[in-house]
């Protein structure tokens, strides 16, 4: 895993983007071909894999717990499934270093294996709530602890047998909701989660895929334990999450026009194509078509004048990893963005309001942070030294904005970016930011 403080980017003022570039696999639907991928019957095949730290974490706990994987070798994966219950008893404690889907993911998916398990990570995941899944967890019959703060290590402990759970979500969570879904694979009866406000449904359809009956009705999605999966060739799209600091970058530097090929498209994901237009971003969509079960398609962004809005509370769990890019965008924008709705922010991989906050404060852009959200005020960028304080998404969206900055930015403790997005900054020099990295 990465050291924290030792990677910094400095981006010098200006530039536009062009061209047409391919931003690695898509995370989530990365870790979830690997986890269900290993408890299939069969072979999976899996093309596009994102090969950073946090989807290589859960290759690496699977592989700890005797699966065969071979690969990943240019974004393939052939993953020999192991089956519902073929998993093994790790050696040691799985580190799952930075990653809180893993974290959350395998706590439900490790509930109802039949040998004990210590799931850890670094220290910005063991500062993150977990509670939210082992509550509904331990309700299943799960035996199950957190640290006395309710956050990692999770011991997990065999149990007598899981319980379906019939579970109304407080928070619009896709982890806990995908957490409580693998957990019912493993249940007696009716597994059913309600989500408040529709969260990204990656495992539903990953599922489905993979021939387990999964029933969606509204808000609430329902399956059954005790079938089994079958092994298929997944294709991952190109992960929206990664494309959003081209489409901020390209829409806030004049001049820009950059094809971003192959992004997943999903409508749990779109928030920031939705956030953007309604901004004034020009965002075309073109050669719309489908992989391993997900929408995909080309977006073609040009660079235009932006307006400050207020963001709908309906668009945040659509756009909830893109919203620190889309504050760059409010901060070139002409007047005000206010952000409502969006406390989930501050308990991701760093408190992503107040760093924001921070971050934006001395490129010289003012904001009133809020317990959940954030107002900014736009009209442009100065530069200077800004701390991601070891969050990649914090990390990348700071070194978007030198294309509108007044002078060179600095963005230190960057080395996490290799969590989601590792050729960021060869792959962002190439479409035309003035980006270069250094070690400290
Ligand atoms: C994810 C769900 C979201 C998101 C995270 C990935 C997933 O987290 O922020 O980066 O893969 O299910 P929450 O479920 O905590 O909102």
């Amino acid at each position: 895993m990465s050291l924290a403080c030792d990677l910094r980017f400095h981006v010098s003022p200006g530039g536009c983007l062009h061209g047409r570039i391919r931003v690695p696999g898509d995370k989530s639907i990365s870790h979830r071909a690997v986890m269900l991928g290993a408890i299939a019957e069969g072979r999976t095949e899996v093309s596009g894999f994102l090969e950073g730290e946090d989807s290589l974490a859960t290759l690496a706990a699977f592989r700890c717990m005797g699966v065969s994987i071979k690969g990943p070798e240019g974004g393939r994966l052939t993953i020999d499934g192991a089956g519902m219950g073929g998993l093994r008893a790790p050696d040691a404690a799985l580190d799952l270093g930075n990653s809180g889907t893993s974290m959350r993911l395998l706590a439900g998916l490790l509930a109802g294996q039949r040998f004990p398990v210590t799931l850890k990570g670094d220290a910005s995941l063991s500062k993150r709530p977990m509670r939210r899944v082992t509550d509904p967890l331990t309700r299943m019959g799960a035996q199950i602890r957190t640290s006395p703060e309710g956050t990692t290590p999770l011991d997990i402990d065999p149990c007598p047998g899981l319980r379906g759970i019939d579970y109304q979500m407080p928070v619009a969570s896709a982890q806990v909701k995908s957490s409580l879904l693998l957990a019912g694979l493993y249940a007696r009866g009716e597994t059913c989660v309600t989500e408040p406000a529709p969260t990204r449904d990656h495992t539903e359809r990953m599922l489905t895929a993979l021939g387990y009956p999964v029933q969606r009705e509204g808000p609430r999605v329902c399956l059954s334990g005790g079938g089994c999966l079958t092994g298929r060739a997944i294709d991952i799209p190109a992960d929206i999450s990664s494309a959003a600091f081209f489409l901020v970058g390209a829409s806030i530097a004049p001049g820009s026009d950059l094809v971003l090929e192959h992004v997943g498209i999903n409508p749990t994901r779109i928030g920031v194509l939705n956030i953007l237009r309604a901004m004034g971003a020009d965002i075309e969509v073109t050669d719309r078509g489908e992989a391993g079960g997900e929408p995909v398609a080309d977006l073609r962004v040009r660079g235009a004048a932006l307006k400050g809005i207020r963001i709908p509370e309906d668009q945040v769990p659509l756009a909830i990893d893109e919203l620190p890019a889309i504050f760059i965008a409010a901060a070139c924008a002409e007047g005000e963005t206010l952000l409502t709705g969006a406390e989930e922010l501050r308990v991701k991989e760093s408190d992503r309001i107040q760093v924001m906050a921070d971050g934006l404060g001395v490129l010289g852009v003012e904001t009133d942070p809020y317990p959940d959200g954030i107002r900014i005020r736009g009209g442009g960028l100065a530069g200077g030294v800004v701390d991601a304080r070891g969050d990649h998404r914090i990390a990348m969206s700071l070194a978007i904005a030198g294309l509108r900055a007044r002078s060179p930015i600095e963005v230190r403790d960057c080395a996490n970016v290799a969590t989601s997005f590792p050729d960021f900054a060869f792959l962002a020099a190439r479409a035309g930011l003035l980006i270069t990295e250094r070690a400290a």
